[in-house]
């Protein structure tokens, strides 16, 4: 199997480290248009795999020719967040990146799978699904692993529990809106709702839903260590064909009330991408949350549109 990771900067190149060390492909692709340092970064790696023990190949490059035949990609391409920015505030160039970046990697692998990184993620997932023609379950978005595993580490601390122990479900966009469901979260099969008072709860939620902005803050860029193990662990999924149900912004069709929008809601996956989108009761305040969510993406879509439009 091989693995291209388009754009080799804090994410894309965590991405790559995280799917070379669970040697389970042959070929990873580091591909990004900076000169030499895919390259680099690959080499690295490469002189990494005799003490990590892995057998995956890295390659860096500038070329797409190396990419072809990948089996997955992951696109983490574009600019990321600076202190005072909204996720929202990369769309245009992003969008025009990703576009790019998608026919170029598509040319070289028609039957690939495609994983989004890039952000505003559900709308920079919408313009590789457009753009790559493949159908939706070939198409998804990286961010509820993120979210969940958020949620669930503020959890951890604060009960002093294992993070082993907690399970965790988030729906709706990659952003402030997202939908956190506490309902839904358990520890070692104990609701959470057991164990947390709803402040503290709230407190917590609150906490998840800023947690990519907590970051930028304090570093004066957007996160990477987290979001490139998601995205290689949504990679692993599909490669081992595990089964293994994760948040994934989603196309949805109808489900959850919505239609023509990536979003997050729980999905299966396996060997062919998104296998199956599972449904999930939600109460009356989580649809109300859920819908909030997806009128926010539909107004990036738009927003969008119009700068497509001039
Ligand atoms: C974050 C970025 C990756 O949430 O969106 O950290």
């Amino acid at each position: 199997m091989k693995v291209t990771v388009v754009g080799a900067g804090n994410v894309g190149a965590t991405v790559a480290e995280c799917v070379a060390r669970l040697d389970m492909v042959k070929d990873v692709v580091l591909i990004d248009i900076v000169e030499g340092m895919p390259q680099g970064k690959a080499l690295d790696m490469m002189q990494a795999a005799p003490i990590h023990l892995y057998d995956t190949r890295v390659l860096g490059t500038n070329d797409y020719a190396d990419t072809a035949g990948s089996d997955i990609c992951v696109i983490t391409a574009g600019l990321p967040r600076k202190p005072g920015m909204s996720r929202d505030d990369l769309l245009a160039k992003n969008a025009s990146i990703v576009k790019s970046v998608t026919e170029q990697f598509v040319a070289q692998s028609p039957d690939a799978i495609i994983i989004v990184v890039s952000n505003p993620l559900d709308v920079m997932t919408y313009v590789a699904y457009m753009t790559s023609g493949f159908p939706s379950n070939r198409v998804m978005g990286m961010a509820g692993i993120l979210d969940t595993a958020r949620f669930r580490a503020f959890l951890a601390m604060e009960l002093g529990v294992s993070v082993k122990d907690i399970q965790a479900l988030l729906m709706g966009g990659h952003g402030d809106t997202m939908v956190p469901l506490p309902r839904y979260t358990t520890v070692a099969g104990i609701p959470l709702t057991e164990l947390l008072d709803e402040k503290k709860i709230n407190e917590i939620v609150y906490r998840t839903k800023v947690g990519g902005g907590e970051i930028v803050k304090l570093e004066g860029t957007s996160a990477w260590y987290a979001p490139g193990a998601a995205a290689a662990q949504m990679v692993e999924a599909i490669v081992k064909d595990s089964g293994r149900v994760f948040p994934c912004a989603v196309w949805l069709n109808g489900q959850y009330g919505q239609e023509g929008i990536f979003i997050g809601a729980p999905a299966r996956l396996g060997k062919n991408g998104i296998e199956e989108i599972i449904e999930v009761d939600l109460d009356k305040a989580e649809l109300e949350m859920m819908n909030s969510s997806a009128k926010h993406v539909h107004d990036n879509l738009a927003a969008l549109e119009r700068i497509l439009n001039g």
